[in-house]
């Protein structure tokens, strides 16, 4: 396994790779990895020959108070975990790297990051879309692979590479959750084990959500009990909502729509979020 730290220094080793005719995958991540991130490196194995995966904490994506200094960074255990994998190539550029100085263009998707994450977090998705940009530009993979847990930013992603005409395929893979059903995040790592106690009514309430739903509540119904289970639970709801899964809209009938939640445990923001039975 290479580890390359410069964006040239990447990309021959894509072109190169590419030059023996095999398919080029990668996997963007922030780092502090997990079964979540090594599911996406199996996913890319299954159809490319090469996986490149990134490691880079975007700072253009945090909020002025939110966890960028403080967001989990272990690259030694990354780095193991990666060549267990059987990744390719680690790129982990630093920062200047990704954004030298004079660095001024930003990529906006209108519409789809107007709600949930991106009513809570503003400018988020524009820093998510740039730093992909540029990952895109850099490795020229044949297939991205993201995670479902972000199912909004899968979505604007999924957005941003049609209207953009981006020759690569963007790939959701499945939500990976801990045994008692937490979904994995490198966030998790904050959480004091009464913090974690509380965040597994994230995904109970989903569970529930659905349970009401194939009894016929309505969206509003399922959103209040739901918010009110998480409350119960000592989380602070940031939002609760039940959307269209295409266009991430309101919708009135609840079976077969995305249920996306949001709320903090301590001072911890996680998110989950499930598609509610037809
Ligand atoms: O999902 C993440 O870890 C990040 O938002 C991503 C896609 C790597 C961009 O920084």
């Amino acid at each position: 396994m290479e580890i390359c730290s410069s964006i040239n220094g990447v990309r021959e080793l894509a072109q190169k790779a590419r030059a023996g005719a095999k398919r080029i995958a990668l996997v963007p991540t922030m780092g502090f990895l997990h079964e979540g991130h090594i599911s996406l490196v199996k996913g890319a194995q299954k159809s490319c020959g090469f996986v490149a995966l990134s490691i880079f904490v975007n700072p253009t994506q945090f909020g002025p108070s939110e966890d960028f200094s403080r967001y989990p960074r272990d690259f030694e255990r990354d780095a193991r975990l990666c060549r267990e994998a059987g990744v390719d190539v680690i790129f982990a550029p630093e920062a200047k790297e990704i954004y030298p100085e004079g660095f001024s263009t930003s990529v906006h998707v209108e519409g789809l990051t107007a709600p949930l994450c991106g009513a809570s977090r503003p400018g988020h998705f524009d820093g998510v879309c740039t730093v992909v940009l540029k990952l895109l530009n850099i490795v020229s993979p044949d297939e991205a692979f993201f995670g479902e847990k972000d199912f909004q930013q899968l979505a604007v992603i999924k957005r941003m590479a049609k209207d953009l005409n981006l020759a690569c395929e963007i790939t959701g893979m499945p939500i990976v959750r801990e045994p008692d059903g937490l979904a994995m995040s490198s966030r998790n790592a904050y959480l004091s084990p009464g913090e974690r106690e509380n965040a597994l009514s994230l995904s109970r309430s989903l569970l529930l959500a659905d349970e009401m739903a194939a009894k016929g509540a309505g969206t509003g119904e399922i959103e209040a009990s739901t918010a009110s289970y998480l409350a119960e639970n000592s989380i602070r709801v940031d939002y609760v909502s039940i959307l269209d899964p295409a266009t991430l809209q309101q919708t009135n009938s609840p079976r077969g729509a995305l249920m996306a939640l949001a709320g903090f445990a301590g001072k911890t923001r996680l998110i989950d979020n499930r598609i509610l039975t037809r």
